[in-house]
């Protein structure tokens, strides 16, 4: 049976991209970012996962306003990136690992979540970036991308993504390719890119709700949609995949490294290593 070694999460700004294409890693701006990436790829030289399940959200390239599903699942042979990274070279296509894919649809569907199925699937940056950033060197995992709309309301609830993310950890358990499993999810933390409140960043809730994925995962499922927005900017919302990650996740975590910095671009860079005890 497939075993889950952890969860990592992290923020995913376009600029991250151009920073990365240009060299600017170590470059006053971006080195807080960046170093905080040091202790996990130790950890994943360590833990040699073969295959990473991510949360993320689509911001237009694959889904449009016009066809907004709420959960859809890849399941197609390779992913490609049509650039949103500004400036990030275009990146390998990634590869599918179809057999979990569908193993994953098949147990989300009989425990009732009514989600797409994707078998072409590009991805943007929200998926391209934190790839790069968690393998600079290369993507040695297959993969399964797993889209929530945090994009176009009406969102899903942050409860009901949390226990999106216990079928995903339930389906990946019970899927007999005897690998690895990392699961990633991306974006957050507080950020706000537009309206009156753009540049808004609440680093007390953000910090509070890093916390609460340790030892208190359900915490942030007591807020409404419409509350978290109001904590966390428009776009904060993205912590949805945070939440996603952790309820796949599951049981008790060991904090492998966490890493917070204010601002990158408009965003709270918010990134948590969790290593899954037995
Ligand atoms: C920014 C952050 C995002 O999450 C995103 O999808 C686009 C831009 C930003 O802060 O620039
Ligand atoms: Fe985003």
């Amino acid at each position: 049976m497939a075993r889950i070694v952890g969860g990592l999460t992290t923020s995913h700004v376009p600029a991250i991209g151009g920073a990365i294409a240009r060299g600017l890693q170590a470059e006053p701006y971006w080195k807080p970012f960046f170093d905080g990436f040091l202790p996990v790829h130790q950890w994943l030289d360590e833990v040699k996962p073969d295959v990473a399940v991510v949360f993320y959200n689509d911001h237009g390239l694959n889904f449009f306003l016009d066809k907004m599903p709420t959960f859809a699942v890849g399941a197609a042979p390779e992913y490609r990136n049509a650039d949103e990274g500004w400036g990030i070279p275009t990146s390998a296509p990634f590869h599918g690992q179809q057999d979990l894919s569908w193993h994953i649809i098949e147990h989300l569907v009989a425990r009732e979540f009514d989600i797409t199925t994707c078998q072409e699937m590009l991805v943007d940056h929200a998926f391209t970036l934190p790839m790069k950033l968690f393998w600079p060197n290369g993507v040695p995992v297959t993969v399964v991308p797993v889209c929530i709309n945090t994009v176009q309301f009406p969102l899903p609830s942050a409860r009901r993504c949390y226990q999106l993310g216990q079928a995903v950890g339930e389906a990946v358990r019970s899927w007999d390719g005897d690998r690895k499993v990392v699961v990633i999810g991306t974006g957050g933390l507080s950020h706000q890119l537009d309206g009156e409140r753009a540049g808004f960043i609440n680093k007390p809730f953000d910090l509070k709700f890093m916390e609460s994925l340790v030892d208190d995962p359900e915490w942030a499922t007591q807020y409404s949609i419409h509350e978290l927005v109001e904590k966390t900017g428009t776009q904060g919302v993205e912590l949805l995949m945070w939440l996603a990650t952790r309820g796949a996740v599951a049981g008790r975590v060991r904090k492998v490294h966490t890493n917070y910095h204010i601002p990158i671009s408009n965003t709270a860079a918010g990134m948590m290593a969790l290593e899954a005890l037995a």
